[in-house]
């Protein structure tokens, strides 16, 4: 019989591109989000891939009924958490509600969980909580640094919610992935990052300073050590990112899981600086960008890339897509936006 995952906050940016891989990958997939970060460009962007309309339901994670509501209305073998805030200067601002909304909405399907009969659940983690690391690449088995934001400490607070239920619960498993910086588009361009007012993140802010919403790039900090003095990140492409999401899936409804609550780091292992990715969109795309070097952005770390081993060995995933392509896509979704 076929299986039915529920992605939580799938109307999104990763939470899109998943239920993409999963639907091809032949699951049934209902898409829940409340719709308070994004629009249903993506959600359409996904019936236009996949020639159907997926059930779904819009609703907010922190309110227990409407989840328990949910629960009852599907048989669901595993869901995917993507429901939460995620920039970090306005967690910083609004600490309090970052708490409730990350914390709470995931509490909220943990006990969904439990209560309905078990799940599996993926919790869709970051390689922020390891901080500043002290060696690179970072392991799962490298230290998770005291987090500098209220959203990096719900990142691990989340994580360890997951590890105590599953240990708590005979009836829950459950996976965390720990993402790099994901990037990039649908190869079809119509699903991608669509973020509001002015991106925080790296490539949203490159292709609308290209397309001329952004007037210029600000490069934050010139001088760190590093080879040319911009941070190194571990760019991770949005596609390879959802594949490993059903490369998880598949391992905890396949019964293969080694243990009942496992982490992946999920990134390519290569490190590229800042730089080297604004001159690899210019070269990809044949185009000239309108960047400066600014002081460095506080709370950034110097530099962190994956060492994903585990998840090429024990979920069999690999990242296969270049930065090239990665950063071709990302223009070819801003186009497609503006030509709207
Ligand atoms: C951040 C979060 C990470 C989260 C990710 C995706 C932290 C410390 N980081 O990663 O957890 O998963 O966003 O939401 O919590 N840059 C510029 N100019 C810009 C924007 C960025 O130079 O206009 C630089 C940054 O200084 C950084 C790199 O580009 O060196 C990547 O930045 P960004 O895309 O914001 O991701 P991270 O900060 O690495």
């Amino acid at each position: 019989m076929k299986k039915t995952v529920l992605v939580s906050g799938g109307a999104g940016f990763i939470g899109s591109h998943v239920t993409v891989e999963l639907v091809e990958a032949g699951y049934d997939v209902v898409v829940a989000d409340n719709m308070s970060n994004c629009d249903m460009t993506c959600f359409e962007g996904v019936t236009k891939i996949i020639g159907r309309r997926l059930p779904f339901v819009q609703m907010d994670f922190c309110d227990m009924e409407a989840v328990n509501r949910l629960f009852e209305e599907y048989h669901i073998d595993a869901v995917i958490h993507f429901a939460a805030f995620k920039a970090v200067g306005e967690s910083v601002e609004m600490p309090l509600l970052y708490y409730r909304n990350n914390l709470l909405s995931f509490i909220n399907v943990l006990e969904a969980a439990r209560t309905h009969g078990g799940c599996n659940v993926l919790f869709s983690s970051s390689a922020t909580v390891y901080g500043e690391p002290e060696e690179l690449p970072v392991t799962e088995r490298s230290p998770r640094q005291p987090a500098t934001s209220p959203y990096g400490n719900t990142k691990q607070m989340c994580e360890d919610f997951l590890r105590d239920a599953v240990k708590a619960y005979s009836e829950i498993k459950g996976i965390a992935l720990r993402y790099f910086n994901p990037i990039g588009a649908h190869p079809s361009a119509l699903i991608g990052e669509l973020p509001r007012g002015v991106p925080n993140n790296l490539v949203p802010f490159i292709t609308q300073t290209a397309i001329g919403k952004r007037e210029c790039l600000s490069i934050f900090g010139n001088d760190y050590p590093t080879p040319d003095g911009t941070c190194l990140r571990d760019y991770i492409d949005i596609v390879d990112l959802a594949k490993a999401h059903v490369c998880a899936v598949s391992r905890m409804l396949d019964g293969r899981m080694k243990e009942p609550y496992e982490i992946f780091n999920v990134g390519t292992g290569r490190p590229v600086s800042v730089l080297e990715l604004v001159t690899a969109f210019e070269k990809v795309n044949g185009l000239k960008l309108n960047y400066r070097f600014a002081p460095r952005r506080s709370g950034d770390v110097t530099a962190i890339w994956a060492d994903p081993t585990l998840a090429n060995e024990e979920l069999g995933w690999k990242a296969e897509r270049s930065v090239e392509d990665t950063l071709a896509a990302a223009w070819a979704w801003e186009k497609h936006l503006a030509g709207k």
